[in-house]
């Protein structure tokens, strides 16, 4: 081969993995739930690329999906101040037992009517994505199942699309922070990286002040040098089981746990607790609520560059929670290693858009 071709050859080579590395977008993305506390005209959708509108129900009887009057208007409503933001409408959620969607998933006639709901209604909606909120999997049997779902549905996306002309829609899903759920069930890492978009990466509630009632935690910490689960260790695992960085979107919450410490004179991370501490958000306060706390009782907050999160403590209420420089951490980590971005659960949890601001300057700059 000729000097000349080679370098022709190499030009389109490089060119091809531009375009691919082009068409996925960064994720600057937020979930907004309806009745949280903020309108969805609230939103300052001028922080974000993506927003999730959360949640659509899946009926178990007919495997057909449905969705509240907010998020039919959501895409209209946060498109007005930011007309490039994309929306996505999320299915499930946390409060929604994993075998609804297990039933669903495991016959071909369930999978199909629900595929096909999904997409009439992301269509009729407005919505340019569909992101799956089916949580606490844990058996190889939902595994499997959850696969299959994930590879019919990007089959019957992409014949959609082939059909009618539009681009495909987003496919994501929010899935746990390690794709191993015990050391012979994981999460069907194939199927992800091939039907995708990316993934929403929970890297939260580690650890709560019920579960781990005797020692302050953190919930959400970027790093653990003990090797316990963390952001990043989480990220490795997903990346390691064959999800490449750039399906991958780190998640962190805007709000924290509470509890009581033991002694108020000692009061670092791995300190001597006693369970919950209500006083405060009911223990699982907002970051809008944390902050007028630091104000009102004259909180001393610490950044623990170590474990890469925030706490802060007043008496014996001791806080652990994401603060800016927490979100800052997280968001160059995201940066530095070639993640397609982040996202914020959730967004009526902010105090006046600064942990979004944050992420969206860090991020930028
Ligand atoms: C801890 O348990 C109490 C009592 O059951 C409950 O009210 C609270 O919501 C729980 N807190 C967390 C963080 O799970
Ligand atoms: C973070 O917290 C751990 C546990 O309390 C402590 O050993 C470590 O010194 C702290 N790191 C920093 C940078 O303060």
């Amino acid at each position: 081969m000729g000097f000349k071709q080679y370098h022709v050859i190499s030009l389109i080579a490089a060119l091809l993995s531009l375009q691919t590395s082009l068409s996925r977008a960064a994720v600057n993305g937020g979930y907004w739930i309806p009745q949280s506390g903020i309108e969805a005209s609230d939103i300052d959708s001028t922080l974000f690329t993506h927003l999730f509108c959360a949640f659509a129900d899946l009926n178990t009887a007919t495997n057909q999906l449905s969705i509240s009057a907010e998020c039919s208007s959501f895409t209209q409503t946060v498109q007005q101040q930011n007309p490039s933001v994309k929306t996505l409408l999320s299915i499930g959620g946390g409060s929604v037992p994993s075998s609804n969607f297990n039933n669903m998933a495991s016959q071909p006639a369930s999978r199909q009517t629900f595929i096909t709901s999904s997409i009439n209604l992301a269509r009729s909606n407005g919505f340019l994505g569909l992101d799956l909120d089916w949580e606490h999997e844990s058996t190889s049997a939902e595994m499997t199942n959850l696969g299959t779902l994930l590879t019919e549905w990007r089959t019957a996306i992409n014949a959609e699309a082939a059909n009618t002309g539009h681009q495909p829609l987003l496919l994501t899903a929010a899935l746990a922070v390690t794709p191993h759920v015990d050391p012979s069930t994981s999460f069907p890492t194939q199927a992800i990286a091939n039907a995708l978009d990316w993934v929403n990466v929970m890297a939260y509630d580690f650890h709560d002040p019920n579960n781990s009632a005797s020692l302050t935690h953190s919930h959400a910490n970027l790093h653990d040098p003990t090797g316990a689960i963390s952001g990043s260790s989480g990220i490795s695992a997903w990346i390691s089981a064959g999800v490449p960085s750039k399906q991958l979107v780190l998640g962190f919450p805007f709000y924290g746990y509470a509890w009581k410490l033991q002694d108020p004179n000692n009061h670092g991370l791995l300190a001597p607790a006693s369970g919950v501490d209500m006083s405060v958000g009911g223990g699982t306060p907002k970051y809008n609520q944390i902050e007028p706390f630091i104000t009102q009782a004259q909180a001393t907050v610490v950044f623990n560059s170590t474990y890469g999160t925030n706490y802060c403590y007043s008496g014996t209420t001791w806080i652990n929670y994401d603060d800016t420089q927490t979100i800052a951490a997280k968001v160059s980590y995201a940066k530095t290693n070639n993640l397609l971005g982040y996202f914020a659960w959730h967004l009526a949890q902010d105090n006046n858009w600064a942990l979004s601001k944050q992420a969206s300057q860090t991020w930028g700059s």
